[in-house]
């Protein structure tokens, strides 16, 4: 009886210390899927090129690329402020935000609003001094976050976080078909 327990107790060891093995090597991290990556490297913050654009095709796929990237960004910001990590390092992904932000009204030309998988709805177009409202209260919102960011005040940051994210939702309401 107590050379079986022994033996479970080895076995168990002999398990536990594989996993340990497996954490080091990284093939196990146990992190959640969300977990903070920290800020992404400048060489990731690069807006698309253009405006202007030489076809519809070129300003659909670039706006979705620099959307793609805010998302990329947006996700590693509420990992930052879940975690209470310093915000100061997200500045240069804020920046970002900012840049981008103050892009859009020239992202959707004429003629882009269909094909190429774009799930921009019509009042784009046609409601287009909302929609460029939207996105001038998105900078605006973005604008305060970044110097939140530098601050490096965190409290301040999460507030603001929260906000810039309703930014992003109101216009999605309003302009954004549901992405699937
Ligand atoms: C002024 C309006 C507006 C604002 C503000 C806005 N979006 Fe969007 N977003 C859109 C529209 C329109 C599309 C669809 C673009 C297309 O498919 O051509 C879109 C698409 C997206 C996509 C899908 C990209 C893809 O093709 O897979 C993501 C992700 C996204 N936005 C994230 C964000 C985030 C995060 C913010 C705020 C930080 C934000 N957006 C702010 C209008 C906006």
């Amino acid at each position: 009886m107590r050379s079986r327990t022994i033996l479970a107790a080895v076995l168990m060891l002999g398990a536990l210390t594989a996993a340990g093995a497996l954490l080091a090597t990284g093939l196990v991290t146990g992190a959640r899927a969300d977990a903070p990556e920290g800020p992404l490297p400048a060489s990731a913050l690069v807006l698309p090129a253009g405006p202007p654009f030489a076809s519809a095709q070129d300003a659909i796929e670039a706006r979705r690329k620099a959307y793609k990237l805010s998302g990329k960004i947006f996700k590693e910001l509420k990992a930052a402020v879940e975690a209470g990590a310093p915000v100061k390092p997200y500045a240069a992904d804020v920046a970002f935000l900012v840049a981008w932000s103050r892009k859009i009204p020239l992202m959707f030309p004429p003629g882009s609003d269909t094909g190429h998988e774009t799930k921009a709805l019509p009042e784009v177009w046609t409601d287009r001094e909302h929609f460029e409202r939207d996105a001038a209260d998105y900078t605006a919102a973005a604008e305060t976050l970044a110097k939140l960011a530098e601050a490096d005040d965190k409290a301040g940051f999460a507030r603001q976080f929260q906000a810039t994210g309703k930014a992003c939702a109101a216009c999605h309401k309003a302009f954004r078909a549901r992405l699937n």
